[in-house]
Formats: structure tokens, sequence, C-alpha cells
């Protein structure tokens, strides 16, 4: 049977998707692990959308600003645009956002936003209401724990998909529309705040296939992640936390970030983090996160899981300071994609949420415009598929399946090294030199035999490596120091 519709991902991209695509389509959902294993659930601060007509403008120009002009201004625009809809549209099904007192939608404020436009719901949970919400408006098949190994592709057309159902056995399916919304890649780094599902494969699948990734040397470090902690994915500590009155310090309680920036703890993501960087290894000394300026009841409402979280953690707030440190946390570039969210050079495959480069972001995402980005153009992608209405005709196509082999014994150590080398080197701070060393043993992983995912995640590896080793002078988050 051809399916109308593969969705490889179910953050908010992929269930967007699912939820805008009619009822009477036939539609396969494939989730790599369960669906909460989506980098989605974990957003905290909220969702950014133009306030009204006259914000766009802005909120236009500080998206530009943050991503230091690298932006596809035409995208950037298109979001911008398409934002209160798409707020409205969310809205409109159901999903309730928090208001403040006067029942009106409550806007906060993140780094490098020239005023408060982020929407947040329960709180600092926006993440997972969001997708509790698109989750229970889904009426189409999620087959969980599927790994997809490689893409179905002929010229300009995909056929469909060929996945992994357990560690040995693999399957087909075909489908008119593929919808890529598998997400960044996280765990190639060390140190990173991503659902640990999240590893890059399909990337690696689009470059085999030779088709374009862009901007793949943009990587995103969250400034604010709690320092010390034995979790694969760290806990964050939102930027709206930083937005309503939390600051960062050294030991001896310094704001040392005015030295930095004049925005100090609210100049752009990557300023922010890469000053903690270099403080931290200029004079030694931890780096904080202070709460003083809360009240405890206000926190506790306002801040409610991340108060318990760090509860857990031992840490009372807003009393205790928080020690902190940068972790990887977005990839602003990705799956090269054209204006209507399809894969560039491709007639009927779609690529939206993190894992697309739709160039909204430039070289440094501005705050809260990822969730944003995943509403605006997975409703592009499914209005294209509807107007285009494109059909395979696969009878005669792929007799001959790949057989890969899932995972290998060697596999484990090599992925402990590749995200030991990838969080020295292609992190905030990178020097060429040691950028080609670690390109060098990625290109020797490469050549042992490694089990497919790692095979693909090495190939987004590497082309991160050769992106930051290609661009020469520094931009936004790609900063280059020689020592
Ligand atoms: C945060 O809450 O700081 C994360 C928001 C984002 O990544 O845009």
């Amino acid at each position: 049977m051809v399916y109308d519709y593969i969705i490889i991902g179910t953050g908010i991209a992929g269930l967007n998707a699912a939820r805008l695509i009619p009822e009477d389509k036939k539609v396969l959902i494939l989730c790599k692990k369960e669906p909460v294993d989506c980098n989605t659930y974990w957003a905290q601060g909220g969702i950014a959308s133009a306030v009204n007509d006259d914000d766009i403008k802005d909120h236009i120009q500080d998206t530009l600003t943050a991503g230091v002009n690298h932006n596809d201004k035409s995208a950037v625009e298109l979001l911008s645009a398409k934002s209160q809809e798409a707020v409205k549209s969310l809205i409109n099904s159901g999903l309730q956002f928090d208001l403040n007192s006067k029942g009106e939608l409550a806007y906060t404020k993140e780094a490098a936003h020239s005023r408060s436009r982020i929407l947040h719901a329960d709180g600092d949970a926006t993440g997972r209401m969001i997708h509790t919400f698109l989750l229970s408006q889904c009426k189409h098949e999620i087959v969980n724990n599927t790994v997809v190994n490689d893409l179905l592709i002929q010229d300009d057309i995909c056929y469909g998909v060929q996945y992994f159902v357990s560690e040995t056995e693999q399957k087909v399916a075909y489908a008119h529309n593929t919808i890529i919304a598998s997400g960044g890649v996280g765990s190639i780094y060390r140190y990173h705040t991503n659902s640990t599902a999240i590893a890059g494969e399909i990337q690696g699948i689009i470059l085999e296939k030779g088709l374009s990734l862009k901007d793949m040397e943009m990587m995103q470090f969250h400034p604010t992640v709690v320092k010390g902690t034995h979790f694969a994915r760290k806990p964050l500590l939102s930027e709206a936390l930083r937005g309503e009155g939390a600051f960062i310090v050294d030991e001896q309680d310094n704001r040392f970030l005015f030295t930095y920036h004049k925005d100090g703890e609210l100049a752009p993501r990557d300023v922010v983090s890469r000053s903690i960087f270099d403080y931290h290894k200029k004079t030694g000394s931890k780096i904080y996160l202070s709460f003083e300026n809360f009240e405890k009841e206000a926190f506790q409402k306002r801040f409610p899981n991340i108060y318990a979280n760090l509860k857990d953690l031992g840490y009372e707030l807003p009393y205790d300071k928080v020690p902190i440190s940068p972790a990887f946390h977005y990839s602003m570039g990705g799956i090269e994609t054209t204006l209507d969210a399809k894969v560039k050079g491709m007639k009927n495959l779609y690529a939206i949420g993190e894992a697309a480069c739709t160039g909204v972001h430039g070289a440094n995402r501005l705050a809260s415009n990822s969730l944003l980005e995943g509403v605006v153009f997975s409703s592009i992608a499914v209005e294209d598929s509807i107007k285009n209405n494109f059909k395979i005709s696969y009878k005669n196509y792929m007799k001959d399946i790949k057989s890969y082999v899932r995972n290998k014994d060697i596999d484990k150590e090599i992925k402990n090294c590749l995200r030991k080398s990838m969080w020295d080197t292609a992190s905030i701070v990178r020097n060429p030199k040691k950028i080609k060393e670690t390109l060098e043993l990625v290109e020797k992983y490469l050549q042992e035999d490694v089990g497919r995912l790692l095979f693909l995640r090495l190939l987004t590896a590497k082309s991160i490596l050769t992106s930051a080793q290609n661009r020469e002078k520094s931009l936004g988050a790609h900063y280059i120091k020689e020592n």
C-alpha cells in the first residue's frame, strides 16, 4: 500500500503537520522511541510571535539582528507574517497559553527580543503543554521505536522510507509525500539539552543522497544549563528566567557579562555563551545563575517546573545560586529547504522544524523562534502538499532494498569519542587546527566497519566540521580563535 504521507518525527513540527493533514488521508508517523522523546517536550521558555501587525517588523529585525543578518530575509518575513495566525490556530483548536491578571495572553521577554512577545503555557513547561496537546489531537497512526535508516529516492522523487523496527528487522513504507521532522543533532555533542533520541541520522541520509545541508557550522549553545549533573540531557534553565530578572554572576557575585556586551545577560545567546566560556577560562571562577530578584511565591507560581526540578537537585530557589555552564542546544543548520518547506531539489520530500534549514535563524537563533518555526513551516508543508497533490508511481521502484546492520560492537566507544571530540572542538570556540584533527578522526571512523546509525551520525558530524572549516571568519555562533 502507499500512504498519502509519511511523517518522520513527533515533535512540534511533525505533530502539527499531522494535525493539519485531513483525517481521511492515510498517514504513517514514525517515532524513533516514544513520542515524548523529542526536543519540543523539553522546551521551557515559550513560543515567540509578533504581538500584533505593528510588531511584525520588530520581530523580523530582532530575528535578523540575533542571526547576524546571515538569515534568509524572505524566510524570516514569512515566519513573522504567519506567526499570529500560527498561534491562533493552536489556540482555536484548544491549546491554552498562560494569561495575565486581566485575562489576556501573557507575553514574556527573552534575550535579544526588543519587547515581550513570548507566549508560555503551564508557566515554564510550554513545550510539554504543546506536545501533550498536539499528541491528543493526533488522529493518525504513530508507530513507536522505528528508526529510519534510508530514504527511497530516485532523481527528484522520494518514494518512501526504510526503517528498523527492531535491532535486526527492517521494513519499507511508500508514500506520495514524505515529511522529515526528526529534529537536530544533539547527541553528536557530549553536553546537550536535547532528547537523547536526537542524533542527526536523517541529515546523514540527505548527504548520502547528494542533497544539501546548509549552515551546518551554525550550532547554538544555550548559556544556562545546570552544571555538574550526571544526566545525558542537561537540565535547562530557561532564558525566560533572565528575561524576568535572573542574572549571571561569578564566585564574587560580579555581573561580569556587562564587560562583554551592553545588554549583559540579555545579549544574544551566542554572545552570552561565549562570554561565560571565556570568563571561566580566564579567571577559573565558577559561574552561577542568581535568582535574588524574585520573591519565592511569585517564582514558584511563574516557574513551577524549574522550581521543582531544582529542588530535586538540592537547590532552594530563589535563595540558592545555581552553578551553570553552556551546553549544545539547537542546530540552526540542517536540510536545505525552499520557502514552501520542500527539500531543495525534491518534488515531494519536505523538511520542517529543527531538521530543516529554512534560513530563518541565520547565525544564531532568536530565543523561542524554534517552536514558532515548527508550527509555521509544518502548516506551509501541508498546504503545499495538498495543492501539489503529487502521486508517486512506485511499482517498478526499489526492487533492491538494502540490508543494513543497525549497531555494531565497536559503535559505543566511537560514539563516546565523537561526542567528546565534537564538544572539545566544534563547539562554542573553534580552533581551525583542532577542527582539522577532529575531521581526520571522523574520516577515520567512517572507514571503520560501524553500524548504519553511527555511520549516518558520522556523516552529519563530518558536515558540521567541514562547514566550520570552510567558514574562515567568525560569524554568530561560529566563533574562531586561533589559540
Ligand atoms: C529557553 O527556554 O531558554 C529555551 C528557549 C529556546 O530555545 O528558544
